[in-house]
């Protein structure tokens, strides 16, 4: 099939790439002119695992091309998928301007029948407003489906070729045939396409997100109230998730969700619902201790180096907002950052992907190490506060010689706490018995 997909975020490369890697013909539509001429080159602009195999084999095959003329995707396609960012406006609502100015594109260039398939993650109602958008401009014929992903980043190309669902809401049977068609090589295994209405397929995503993200704050309290009462958090969560019916994934406590979709959709379900005069105190709270839960480390810090930390050297291991990816939005190192250098310490940072894009952030506010252990050289403390496999199983013995004190603060539980005490650490986590 020929297809288009005009955006080249993490979601739109990824979507066009493993699209193409099943036979079909697909062109990414960008407006970033280098990103476009790097593509063309063969390079990947973002850290994916896997991604680059794919990308490199439909280049060759010529299944997988690039263009920054939209005209050029409309020509091509018969579905043109729409993966464009819906950044979080000042009052939490996800911004469709870039979405809806597409549409008005489209609207205008259109010369043959188009499926119009809302990926980016959009608030309820917004197929409704691309079909207004479109029509208004339209001379033939075009429907408009929602089809959101459901892809976790660092997983993304795994979770592309191997759903454990495709949804689709759409009101028309031939755009609907046409997105089967298109979807089932990844189903084959018997996973479900689920096919609803555009509303609740919009629905659908946020729901799923704001679930997950409620699960992990749901966690996180627990962890924070087993510190009260000398409990331990990881006892309770295996006891909890072998109920089947709450299941043992996202139920790992931490310092706090972040990325570019959990924040985001959690904000915009919550302000959807007020813009419906619906109140969703549960978000309310999600939202809240979530905020408060990415400086849960900060008190212990505190408690144990002093109030003011001028004088003093901390290392910190990892700045992703999780492993496997170099995305540092919303990540809780950054707030952890803040508040350390604002009581005056001075940082050393190693993480394997996202330096980079910390230092663009950040500039020479903290050092960037060379490796993990060039990070804790001559430091008072060690911060984890991203679970890199590589932070794992560390050289205990290297750790002690390198920082000037055996100090750890784990925002991720990544150590047996027996362990740490039998290897002359001061360990502190979450959750558990520090
Ligand atoms: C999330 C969803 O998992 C995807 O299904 C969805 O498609 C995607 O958002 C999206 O909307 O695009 P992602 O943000 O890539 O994917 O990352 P997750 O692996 O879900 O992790 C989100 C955050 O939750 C991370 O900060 C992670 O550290 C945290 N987390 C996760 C926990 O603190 N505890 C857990 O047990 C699990």
């Amino acid at each position: 099939m020929k297809i288009t997909v005009v955006g080249t975020g993490y979601v739109g490369l990824v979507t066009g790439t493993c699209l193409a890697e099943t036979g079909n013909d697909v062109l990414c539509v960008d407006i970033d002119k280098n990103k476009v001429a790097k593509m063309q080159n063969g390079e990947v602009p973002i850290y994916e695992p896997h991604l680059d195999i794919l990308f490199e084999r439909n280049i060759n095959a010529g299944r997988l091309k690039f263009t920054t003329e939209l005209e050029e995707g409309l020509t091509h396609g018969q579905i043109i998928f729409l993966a464009l960012p819906t950044p979080e406006d000042e009052d939490g609502s996800a911004d469709l301007s870039y979405v809806l100015g597409v549409a008005e594109n489209i609207g205008k260039l259109m010369t043959d029948y188009k499926v119009i398939v809302d990926k980016s993650t959009v608030p309820v109602g917004t197929a409704e407003k691309v079909t207004a958008v479109v029509a208004k401009h339209a001379t033939v014929d075009f429907d408009v489906v929602s089809n959101p992903e459901f892809l976790r980043e660092g997983f993304a190309v795994d979770d592309f070729l191997k759903p454990e669902r495709i949804v689709i809401g759409s009101s028309s049977e031939k755009a609907t045939q046409l997105m089967e068609r298109l979807y089932k090589p990844f189903v084959r295994s018997g996973n479900p396409i689920i096919i609803m209405d555009e509303k609740s397929a919009e629905l659908t995503k946020y729901a799923a997100n704001s679930f997950l993200a409620t699960k992990i704050t749901f966690m996180n309290e627990i962890a924070n109230f087993c510190e009260k009462v000398g409990a331990d958090v990881d006892k309770v969560r295996i006891g909890m998730g072998t109920d089947s019916r709450i299941g043992k994934r996202f139920l790992f406590p931490g310092i706090g969700y972040g990325g570019s979709c959990f924040p985001k959709d959690v904000k915009a379900l919550h302000k959807s619902g007020k813009d419906n005069l619906y109140n969703f105190q549960i978000l309310d709270a999600v939202i809240n201790v979530n905020n408060k839960q990415k400086t849960a480390l900060i008190p212990k810090v505190v408690s144990h180096l002093g109030e003011d930390l001028s004088g003093k050297t901390i290392a910190i291991w990892g700045l992703a907002f999780k492993p496997e990816t170099d995305d540092i939005r919303e990540a809780p190192s950054l707030y952890i950052i803040d508040e350390l250098l604002s009581r005056g310490a001075t940082l050393k940072a190693f993480d394997p992907e996202a330096m980079d894009n910390v230092q663009r952030k950040l500039g020479d506010k903290i050092t960037y190490a060379d490796s993990m252990y060039d990070a804790i050289e001559n430091t008072d403390a060690l911060i984890i506060c991203t679970e890199w496999s590589i932070f794992r199983t560390p050289n205990f013995q290297k750790l002690r010689e390198n920082l000037k004190a055996p100090i750890i603060f784990d925002g991720r539980n990544l150590y047996d706490i027996a362990e740490m005490e039998k290897e002359g650490f001061t360990y502190f986590s979450i959750g558990r018995k520090n």
